[in-house]
């Protein structure tokens, strides 16, 4: 992977494929391997950056909470380094409420906008004391603490080791800094009601870990936005449906 420092930390990142620049950001508890069963369908039309969020893969782990809107300043910071000024994005999950806070805070910068299994609701009181309560278990344990999404990431069981890997190489203070990080972040329903770029919400109807409803909500608080359901798939549509997912971002791109 290639690394630039950005911000003060290292933050890793691939790069491949030629044409229109597209920034994909993973989602919790992963990182950009999350993303390489979709690459075959996309690196002939995107120039496809994927980073590795601060704390997860081979970037570094910030000291203190990074919230995610700093992560949204770091990947611009990234671009600037790698002189790309305007990209289509889309985020997966976690990716998503990054995603959604780059193009709050850098709207001209923002092609198009896929939101891929996530939602722009922030954590009801309860679902935040539950972070913070499994922040501290993940202090203790590691990414065992969290392997079991692997099973949730996916509709299909076919799907689980592939998740297992990435979750089980991830580090405890990178993954304990991103699920406070996702406690405090903030409601983004009033950043997409003003974004004047193609927004795209793609949800697998399957998906346990962030229902299909989230996007429904979305789509009916702000009808400009599209939404896509894929019946039968689960959280992870580039891994599960990535012929569709790869569609979805082509349409995004106006091509
Ligand atoms: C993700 O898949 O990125 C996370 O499950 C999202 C979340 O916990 O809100």
């Amino acid at each position: 992977m290639e690394k630039l420092l950005i911000n003060n930390l290292s933050l890793a990142f691939e790069r491949h494929g030629k044409g229109i620049p597209l920034l994909l950001i993973h989602g919790f508890p992963l990182d950009h391997a999350s993303w390489n069963p979709l690459l075959p369908q996309i690196t002939s039309l995107f120039d496809v950056i994927l980073p590795d969020l601060p704390g997860f893969g081979s970037s570094d782990i910030p000291d203190e909470i990074h919230t995610i809107a700093e992560m949204a300043a770091d990947l611009a910071v990234l671009l600037d380094e790698l002189n790309i000024q305007k990209t289509c994005l889309a985020g997966h999950s976690m990716g998503g409420y990054v995603a959604l806070a780059f193009a709050h805070a850098y709207p001209a910068r923002v092609l198009g906008l896929g939101l891929i299994g996530s939602q722009a609701a922030s954590d009801t009181a309860e679902r935040k004391a539950g972070r913070y309560s499994q922040a501290g278990q993940v202090a203790l344990r590691g990414p065992e603490e969290v392997v079991g999404m692997a099973e949730k990431l996916s509709a299909d069981p076919v799907f689980e080791p592939f998740f297992r890997e990435i979750i089980l190489r991830q580090r405890s203070a990178g993954l304990v800094n991103a699920i406070k990080a996702m406690a405090e972040r903030p409601d983004a329903f009033g950043y997409l009601e003003r974004f004047s770029f193609p927004v795209t919400l793609l949800h697998g109807q399957a998906d346990s870990l962030v229902p299909v409803e989230r996007s429904r909500e979305m789509k009916k608080r702000i009808p400009a936005v599209e939404l896509v359901e894929l019946p039968g798939v689960g959280h992870s549509p580039a891994v599960e449906a990535p012929l569709e997912t790869a569609r979805i971002l082509l349409n995004l791109s106006g091509r």
